[in-house]
Order: C-alpha cells, then sequence, then structure tokens
C-alpha cells in the first residue's frame, strides 16, 4: 500500500513496529466512533480560552485519522458538534465554526492525496453557509476515494436521528409502501443518518465521562465502550492503540453465552433447580 501522511511527517520506525504488534494481537475494529471531548478543560488547565482546545484538537482528529487508515480502520466517525452544544456562548460557537472552515480548507488536499473520503451526519442545514459550502467542496473532492471513511457528525445527536428515521417509515407507511406490522431493525437502521454503514464496533470516549450525550444512540446497541480520562488535544496515536488493545481482550458476546460453553442441562436438572 502506498505511504500514507496526513501529519507531512515520516512515519518512524518505532510506530511503524507499534502498529504491526496492534495488527497481529487481534481484530481490528471496522469501525471506530469517537466522542471527542476535554477540549474546553485542556486550554483551560493551561491558562487558555477554550478555543485553543478546540484548535489543538484538530491535530489529534489528524493524527488519529491517519492512524486509522494506517491500520486498516474502513469507518471513523467523529462526534465533532452536538445538536446540544447550540446552546454554548455565540462566541464559542463562532470559533468553532470558524476552526471547522479552515481546518477543512487545510486538510482537503491531505485527505484526498491519501484516498479518504469525507462524509458527514447531522443536521448540516443548521452550519453556516460557509462551513456548509467547503463541507461539501471537501466531499465531492474526496467521493471516490475508498481508503477510509471519515464521517464528521455535526449538529448531531442520536435522537434527531431517530426522530428523522421514523418520519421517514411514517411516510412510506402513509404512501402505501410499508406495513407497520413488517416494520423490523433493518428497516429502521437503513433510514438512520448512518445508513448501510456497519454499526461502530468501538466507541472512545475522552476526558472522563461516564456517559454518550447523545451519540449514536441505536447505532451503539452492541459497541464496545473504551473511556479514557485523557483530554481529546493529547489523544494521540499511542492512546488509539491503547483503546484498541482493550477492545482486543473484550469477548463480544452479542448476547450468547461464552464461547466455547457448551454444557447441556437435561429437562430433569432443570426442574430440580427449580423445584
Ligand atoms: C469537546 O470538548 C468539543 C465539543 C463539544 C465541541 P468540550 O468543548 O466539550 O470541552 P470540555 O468538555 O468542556 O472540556
Ligand atoms: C459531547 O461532548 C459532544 C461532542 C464531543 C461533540 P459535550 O461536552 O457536549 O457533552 P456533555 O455536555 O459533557 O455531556
Ligand atoms: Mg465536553
Amino acid at each position: 500500500m502506498e505511504p500514507l501522511s496526513l501529519t507531512d511527517k515520516k512515519q518512524s520506525e518505532e510506530d511503524k513496529h507499534l502498529q504491526e504488534e496492534v495488527k497481529t494481537a487481534g481484530s481490528i475494529p471496522s469501525h471506530i466512533a469517537i466522542i471527542m471531548d476535554g477540549n474546553g478543560r485542556w486550554a483551560q488547565d493551561k491558562g487558555n480560552i477554550r478555543l485553543f482546545g478546540h484548535k489543538e484538537g484538530v491535530e489529534s482528529v489528524r493524527d488519529i485519522t491517519e492512524a486509522c487508515a494506517q491500520l486498516g480502520v474502513s469507518h471513523l466517525t467523529l462526534y465533532a458538534f452536538s445538536t446540544e452544544n447550540w446552546n454554548r456562548p455565540s462566541s464559542e460557537i463562532n470559533g468553532l465554526m470558524k476552526l471547522l472552515v479552515h481546518s477543512l480548507q487545510n486538510e482537503a488536499n491531505r485527505l484526498h492525496k491519501n484516498n479518504i473520503r469525507l462524509v458527514s451526519i447531522g443536521q448540516i442545514d443548521r452550519l453556516p453557509s460557509s462551513c456548509r459550502n467547503k463541507l461539501e467542496e471537501v466531499k465531492e473532492l474526496t467521493k471516490e476515494n475508498d481508503r477510509l471513511e471519515l464521517c464528521l457528525a455535526l449538529s448531531y445527536s442520536g435522537r434527531w436521528d431517530i426522530t428523522e428515521a421514523v418520519k421517514k417509515l411514517a411516510k412510506d407507511v402513509k404512501d402505501g409502501k410499508i406495513d407497520p406490522e413488517n416494520i423490523d431493525d433493518d428497516m429502521i437502521s437503513t433510514r438512520l443518518s448512518t445508513g448501510k454503514v456497519p454499526d461502530p464496533d468501538l466507541i472512545i470516549r475522552t476526558s472522563g465521562e461516564y456517559r454518550i450525550s447523545n451519540f449514536l444512540l441505536w447505532q451503539l446497541a452492541y459497541s464496545e465502550l473504551y473511556i479514557t480520562q485523557t483530554y481529546w488535544p493529547d489523544f494521540r496515536r499511542d492512546e488509539l492503540y491503547k483503546a484498541i488493545q482493550s477492545y482486543q481482550k473484550r469477548e463480544r458476546r452479542f448476547g450468547k453465552v461464552k464461547k466455547g460453553y457448551t454444557k447441556k442441562v437435561s429437562a430433569s436438572v432443570i426442574n430440580k433447580i427449580l423445584s
């Protein structure tokens, strides 16, 4: 595979070695989703205003995107701005929107050169036109790329996503295309903004908060969760490797019993236990 660099830095031998270790230790999650949290506290701890944290967070986005592509992750979904984040002070929102335009502008060619497709989920029509236009431009530029799909969740919330899917279903029922009795999981999944994208295997949340904050509520039904105290601007590839190594040690049971557990219990034993 061709060399990949989003950082303009040559990949170190040590990093290549670490990636080989991660790849041989177990399966690499196909879809990683990240709640990128802690930018404000990172900046405030350093005596800076919150925007410094958001700006430094973009460096983490670049490093994690590159490392995911190198490891062979096929989908990376990043929670960048939630529906509820519109309730923040307007100065912070303005700063974030300008940073988004600026970052898209700076990263577009590198993403394209590295065969990464940019997509987005969320209420994009709520974003300022400068953001919408830049986003559309980069999506269009990268739409044929197939190494990694990088999805930005912008003005996104899980409840919004489910509500939109329900509206689509209701319309299909009204138009006589679907019998309500036949509605199943798959009909809901495919009407979500994530469409046919496989559910996340691993959800990472930085900054030590033990909550989902309205992220992919439907899609995370069986995702493995990894929470780290590290603030997002400090979350770089070595932290990603730790998260993947933790994921590789889990047994995903999907409601079944532990692998290899085959002991059969007779009806008489069941009756005896329950008597
Ligand atoms: C995450 O960092 C980025 C966004 C939600 C836009 P925060 O801005 O939430 O930072 P903290 O959690 O307040 O430290
Ligand atoms: C979640 O972080 C949203 C994003 C990372 C974009 P928040 O900082 O908004 O979440 P809460 O308010 O701590 O739950
Ligand atoms: Mg936060």
